[in-house]
């Protein structure tokens, strides 16, 4: 079980059209764990979900007195978006896990594009400040369906100034042409946060860019597809439960079904919760979590969407 703090909803602030920040602070203004910029904490929800949202003001300074999120009107929301617009409150005790950073800024990247699409702003955002804090060169590129659903648009004007180029759809009358924007790349390394076909586009730009120069992190994973799928034996070696995990099933699903508890989230493979230790077998990685390097050593696995490709998958649980 991973350490959490109690934190107290200290303010709820509108900061655009559909999008409110929530302000979270220890019960005696104590100092927080620092975070840095791109980490995310993990809120558990009295409705029994968690969620994973991005800390704005996460800039690695020692003097964290309050963690800051934005959570946008999500009318796909699964539970976590509607909860905290429609009933969080101020004075709500939140049990919140610990920072963690599955998107930070590589110190060697010394001049670096910043893109933001919608509320992928929010881990920009503490880019963006980190940035101005360390000296770094940085442009700011954000896009939005209009400037009212810009979150924090005021704020990011004062602080990123010049530096700072806006796109909105109902404006320039479609969306942000990456290629053009990002054809003459003469940046160490592009950071962007946003919407997936807005992320896939970028991808696909930057194809010929490094590979640790195109820092991505997503709100949604892959779609999965059950065809290429194979089973196989699953054994939980400290449990000591074993099953046939079906083509149509992962292995968190396969777990649940023999009766297992184990942490999860996401179920889409971007937030790092399912993670699980892998004792044998050959995974086929599937989630975004996971550097190459990582997935390369095979000793660890995200059971909510990877999988095993050979017989027999046996983990540390
Ligand atoms: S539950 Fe989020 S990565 Fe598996």
């Amino acid at each position: 079980m991973s350490a959490t703090l109690e934190l107290t909803v200290s303010s709820l602030r509108a900061v655009a059209r559909d999008v409110i920040a929530v302000e979270l602070r220890g019960s005696s203004g104590q100092v927080l764990p620092t975070a840095k910029a791109g980490s995310h904490v993990e809120l558990s929800l009295p409705n029994g979900l968690k969620r994973h949202y991005s800390l704005v003001n996460a800039t690695g300074q020692s003097n964290m007195t309050s963690y800051i999120i934005a959570v946008g009107w999500d009318s796909q929301s699964r539970g976590g978006s509607v909860w905290i617009h429609e009933r969080l409150k101020v004075g709500q005790k939140l049990s919140v896990g610990l920072p963690r950073n599955l998107f930070e800024m590589d110190d060697a990247h010394r001049h670096v594009l910043l893109v933001a699409g919608g509320i992928g702003i929010t881990p920009i955002y503490a880019m963006a400040q980190a940035c101005q804090l360390e000296g770094r060169s940085y442009e700011l590129w954000v896009a939005a369906r209009s400037a009212s659903r810009m979150a924090y648009l005021d704020e990011l004007k004062a602080l990123v100034g010049e530096k700072l180029h806006t796109h909105f759809d109902d404006e320039q009358g479609g969306p942000l042409h990456l290629q053009v924007l990002l054809e003459n790349q003469n940046w160490d390394a592009v950071y962007a946060c946003g919407p997936t076909p807005m992320l896939d586009k970028l991808t696909a730009v930057t194809a010929h860019w490094t590979p640790n120069s195109v820092c991505i992190e997503r709100f949604k994973g892959p779609e999965i597809t059950h065809e290429q799928n194979g089973s196989f034996e699953l054994c939980l070696q400290r449990s000591g439960l074993e099953t046939t995990v079906d083509f149509k099933e992962s292995v968190l699903e396969a777990m649940e079904r023999i009766g297992v508890e184990y942490p999860w989230s996401c179920r889409e493979g971007v937030c790092g919760t399912c993670e699980a230790v892998v004792i044998e077998g050959t995974v086929n990685h599937k989630d975004l979590v996971l550097l190459p390097q990582e997935r390369a050593e095979q000793k660890r696995m995200m059971v909510c969407v990877s999988r095993c490709t050979g017989k027999r998958l046996v983990l540390d649980i």
